[in-house]
């Protein structure tokens, strides 16, 4: 897959793609991606890329010119078709499963902003799709770039290892991650859940989906009311419910 960005901050944009499992996708050919600074695609002599706001206010907005340039020259580094991306809290939010479907197109093109914005009208004929990763408001696309490439790149195919498999993610089935242990067994901090050092693999696979079930049903019961639980899903998370009622009372 390769992911071209158009950005005012390329140097940063290729830093950050240097690390952990995206930098290792990065070496392996898995993922290329590539940085378009459009200040280098500005007409002027002062470089100019942003101007004031019709209709008056404060803030400055970018030109559709030297944005629209470096989009061609990014589109025109490759054969592959693009799927065009604008981020901005305006956007529809970003899940995991647009994450997915993002992670099988050959190539992406991300176009961050900075300062009030871009010209609605670049936006209208150029871009796709507008993306939010959520509801604050960062000063500019470029960190939200970064979460979008990290997502989409530990997706594409020989980016995890086993160990880290894409199927055991929070998400991946609709529910947060249950809770992880390690050693030491016994720690001031407290014991590990004793089933998980019983070696009963089904106890373990039951008390994990439980844990699973009974987080979001606390942290996000937005994400349980979107799905159909089984029978056996919605026992487990009755007993995780009642068994959080006792530990209530005794406290
Ligand atoms: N640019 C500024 N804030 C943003 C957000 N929340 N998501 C995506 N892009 C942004």
């Amino acid at each position: 897959m390769r992911i071209d960005v158009i950005t005012l901050f390329p140097e940063f944009m290729q830093e950050c793609v240097k690390i952990g499992v995206v930098g290792r996708a990065v070496e392996r050919g898995l993922l290329q991606i590539g940085a378009w600074n459009p200040r280098d695609y500005a007409m002027d002599a002062y470089r100019k890329v942003d101007d004031r706001t019709f209709g008056g206010g404060p803030g400055m907005v970018m030109l559709i010119d030297p944005l629209r340039a470096a989009l061609q020259a990014a589109r025109g580094a490759s054969e592959k078709p693009s799927h065009t991306i604008y981020l901005s809290p305006q956007g529809t939010r970003l899940t995991q499963d647009k994450v997915r479907q993002l992670a099988d197109e050959p190539r992406l093109i991300l176009l961050c902003g900075r300062y009030e914005g871009v010209d609605e009208r670049l936006l209208e004929h150029e871009v796709d799709e507008e993306l939010s990763i959520g509801d604050y408001v960062l000063s500019g696309g470029e960190l939200a770039a970064a979460v979008l490439i990290d997502a989409v790149g530990r997706l594409q195919e020989g980016a995890l290892n086993d160990a880290q498999s894409a199927q055991q993610d929070s998400f991946s089935d609709g529910l947060l991650d249950c809770p992880h242990y390690t050693r030491p067994e016994s720690h001031e901090l407290g014991a590990v859940p004793a089933v998980l050092m019983s070696g009963d693999h089904a106890a373990i696979r039951r008390w994990r989906r439980k844990q699973a079930l009974g987080r979001t049903w606390l942290r996000r019961p937005d994400l349980l009311e979107n799905l159909s639980l089984d029978d056996e899903s919605k026992k487990l998370l009755l007993e995780f419910q009642e068994e959080r009622q006792t530990a209530i009372m005794e406290d």
